[in-house]
């Protein structure tokens, strides 16, 4: 399957079978590294907004390729967007110093213009609470690598669904392998409508609730995430839902033996360190994966995987 060039942009865009040969590549990268692979390639890593696991992740992915990493982690003070630099005009001036560029910027939308600037593929690291496409190809590697299918499984999304970009990207990639999904969040932070939208058309079963204990005895994974104060536009707001999830180690008592919490990371309040030691755990080994589904994403879209 030729990936080379190609944008990661949203979900939408991307097959099933794409879907399904990224995750097939991913499992060979963690069985068997290729160090020299990107050898003289280089990787623009662009941060407009903070990370820890999708920027170290892909620069930790493009060094063991053999590739070199130029980019800021900081934007706001150290690129010239700062001096009001258009995105366009510097990720042009980027696509021609790099072979392939992975960014994160806070507007919906920001990596669809980006890749408009440039004919090198742009990888998007999460554009604010639209999508996150690389995570939830993780996600999908991490579902599969722990229920060993993807297909008809029992699945609760938790937390903040209506500015979780890592939320909306799962959900519509789930679509594609007939899920029984659980959507829980407190009522003003439900899932859009857009997402709903795309679910009911494409024939996805799903339920909305307010609690965890209403659902957690019924799936296979349970993927909890943060309430995202910098995404709430009135601080009271957040106030009154920040607390709203705790998972503690007592509520796994009765859950399905192959349950696994999942977790894109970073967590605050809503996954106790308890729950860390028991076998249902698996947020960890989640960004673990992300090393290898990233080195695949990289060999493909540069022409050096099929
Ligand atoms: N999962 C994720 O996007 O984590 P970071 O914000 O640390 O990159």
């Amino acid at each position: 399957m030729d990936f080379k060039g190609k944008d990661i942009i949203s979900i939408p865009d991307i097959s099933k079978q794409e879907i399904d040969h990224v995750l097939a590549i991913a499992a060979k990268m963690k069985k068997k590294p290729n160090p020299s692979l990107l050898k003289d390639k280089v990787l623009a890593s662009l941060f407009y907004e903070p990370s820890t696991r999708t920027r170290l992740s892909f620069e930790t992915a493009a060094e063991r390729l053999g590739m070199r990493v130029i980019g800021f982690a900081e934007a706001g003070v150290s690129s010239s967007g700062k001096k009001g630099e258009s995105l366009h005009d510097s990720i042009k001036n980027i696509g021609l110093y790099a072979d392939v560029i992975a960014m994160r910027h806070p507007a919906e939308g920001s990596a669809r213009l980006a890749s408009e600037a440039t004919d090198k593929p742009i990888l998007n690291g999460g554009d604010g609470a639209n999508q996150h496409p690389t995570q939830t190809l993780l996600d999908l590697f991490t579902i599969k690598e722990t229920q060993k299918k993807l297909s008809g499984l029992d699945i609760a999304i938790v937390g903040d669904l209506k500015f979780g970009r890592t939320t909306h990207s799962l959900a519509q990639a789930l679509a594609y392998y007939n899920p029984r999904l659980y959507f829980v969040a407190p009522e003003a932070l439900q899932m859009p409508d857009h997402i709903l939208k795309f679910l009911k058309k494409n024939k996805v079963k799903f339920s909305q609730h307010e609690k965890i204990e209403n659902v957690i005895n019924k799936v296979d994974i349970l993927y909890m995430t943060r309430i995202q104060k910098e995404r709430f536009p009135d601080p009271l707001e957040y106030e009154r839902v920040k607390n709203v999830y705790v998972l503690t180690e007592d509520m796994l008592e009765g859950v399905k033996p192959n349950m696994k919490v999942m977790h894109p990371l970073p967590r605050v309040d809503e996954i106790e360190p308890s729950v860390d030691k028991t076998k249902h755990a698996y947020y960890f080994q989640q960004a673990e994966n992300g090393l290898y589904v990233r080195q695949g994403l990289l060999g493909l879209v540069l022409g050096k995987l099929k």
